[in-house]
């Protein structure tokens, strides 16, 4: 019966106890805004594209993965808090909605069919809800590789003029067992060079734009790094990036080379480059929106007139193990794009009882009409029935 199964683009697999996938999700599948001609998240891919010029471009891989994929490929531990079932979308116990385009590193790598890799994908991730997060938003992994015994001829760069600055190793950011301090260098100075000339040609309308980048952590890299840049006044993080284990490139049968890797969010960047306000609007079928972009440049988005915002609360008594993102999905599946934006406004322990209260702040509001107040109310009770009955919460 189609009650036990799960429906990705045409696929079915089995539910299990672990899933926690919702059709409004896996509906989104289907959508495919980077290979939407003209959408504003097609217009940036295919302008990095355009900049790494000889590199093979990716965009059509399933975004249903296996757990070994999407995590123990990329040498996440058991007990990673990326596996939680609170930030994942599980379809059932070892496959997930891709939380990132790293999931496809592997597979693409043992292709060996090039040096250089452009991997475009929708990616899933549970989180909280407001203008700048949506369930499903869009990557773009870069991946390098070099032929480990020609290194300094194929990876050395110059880095003068750059931000790059003194060594890459340090403790907290460490050149692997596997590499010799000099291919960790060379490596890392390449991936770095590549970038801040991708983003300097990106963001070529703002002179001296600054860069910076900050050690960061992540299980298939090292050492990593996440570049951010100073937009308008305030650091913006635009990627992570890193060297990659090597036990994943020997994984990959590619023990004879040494690569790097980069993942960055494109609504993270179209939203600054197109001045797009609110990430649903990406989402939106709404001409008003789409025919601004037709000419498939990077043109400034002049926004239509917002429709009226009404806000409803809602507190509960939570059990133990409540979290904040299980409340947040019911919104999304109850109101779906209706929701701008989920509030925790207060949270208060009962001295006695130990038991927490929480109270959200709704904001409902649609893209593309004004809402009734009763139409509101409507959701509304259904959004408080379903939290009492599928988080057992007691309403207050
Ligand atoms: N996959 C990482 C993320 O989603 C980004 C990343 C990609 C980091 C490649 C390093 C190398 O946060």
């Amino acid at each position: 019966a189609a009650d036990d199964t799960v429906e990705i683009l045409g696929q079915r697999f089995p539910r299990d106890k672990n899933t926690n996938v919702t059709t409004t999700i896996t509906a989104k599948t289907a959508r495919l805004l980077h290979r939407q001609p003209n959408h504003p998240i097609n217009i940036l891919k295919r302008r990095i594209e355009a900049h790494f010029k000889n590199y093979k471009v990716v965009d059509s891989m399933n975004p249903a993965v296996t757990t070994q994929q999407n995590f123990d490929s990329l040498l996440f531990s058991a007990d990673h808090p990326g596996r939680a079932p609170t930030d994942t979308y599980y379809i059932n116990s070892n496959t997930v909605l891709r939380t990132h385009t790293s999931a496809h590193q592997s597979e693409v790598l043992k292709t060996r069919e090039a040096e250089g890799y452009l991997l475009t994908a929708d990616v899933y991730r549970r989180d909280e809800i407001d203008v700048s997060h949506y369930p499903v938003f869009h990557q773009m992994e870069g991946l390098r590789t070099f032929d480990r015994k020609n290194l300094e001829a194929e990876a050395v760069v110059n880095v003068a003029g750059t931000s790059i600055k003194g060594a890459v190793l340090s403790e907290t950011n460490p050149v692997q067992l596997a590499h010799t301090t000099r291919e960790a260098e060379l490596v890392d100075q390449h991936l770095r060079h590549s970038l801040e000339g991708m983003v300097r040609d990106l963001f070529r309308e703002e002179k001296d734009l600054e860069i910076r980048w900050i050690e960061a952590y992540f299980p298939f890299t090292s050492p990593s790094w996440e570049m951010e840049v100073l937009y308008r006044g305030s650091w913006l993080e635009l990627l992570g990036c890193g060297v990659i284990q090597q036990k994943i490139m020997d994984d990959a049968n590619n023990a004879d080379r040494v690569g790097w890797a980069f993942g960055l969010g494109l609504e993270r960047i179209a939203m600054v480059m197109f001045d797009i306000p609110d990430i649903r609007l990406f989402w939106s079928s709404d001409e008003r929106f789409l025919s601004q972009f037709s000419s498939g440049q990077i043109v400034k988005f002049q926004p239509f007139s917002k429709y009226p915002a009404c806000y409803k609360d809602v507190s509960f008594w939570c059990n133990q193990g409540f979290h904040d993102n299980d409340f947040a999905e019911i919104v999304r599946d109850v109101a779906g794009d209706m929701a701008e934006d989920v509030k925790l406004i207060d949270k208060f322990e009962h001295p006695k009882t130990k038991r927490v209260s929480r109270c959200f702040r709704i904001n409902y509001r649609s893209m593309d009409r004004t809402c009734t107040n009763e139409e509101v109310d409507k959701i509304q009770d259904e959004v408080r029935r379903v939290a009492a009955t599928t988080l057992g919460v007691e309403l207050r």
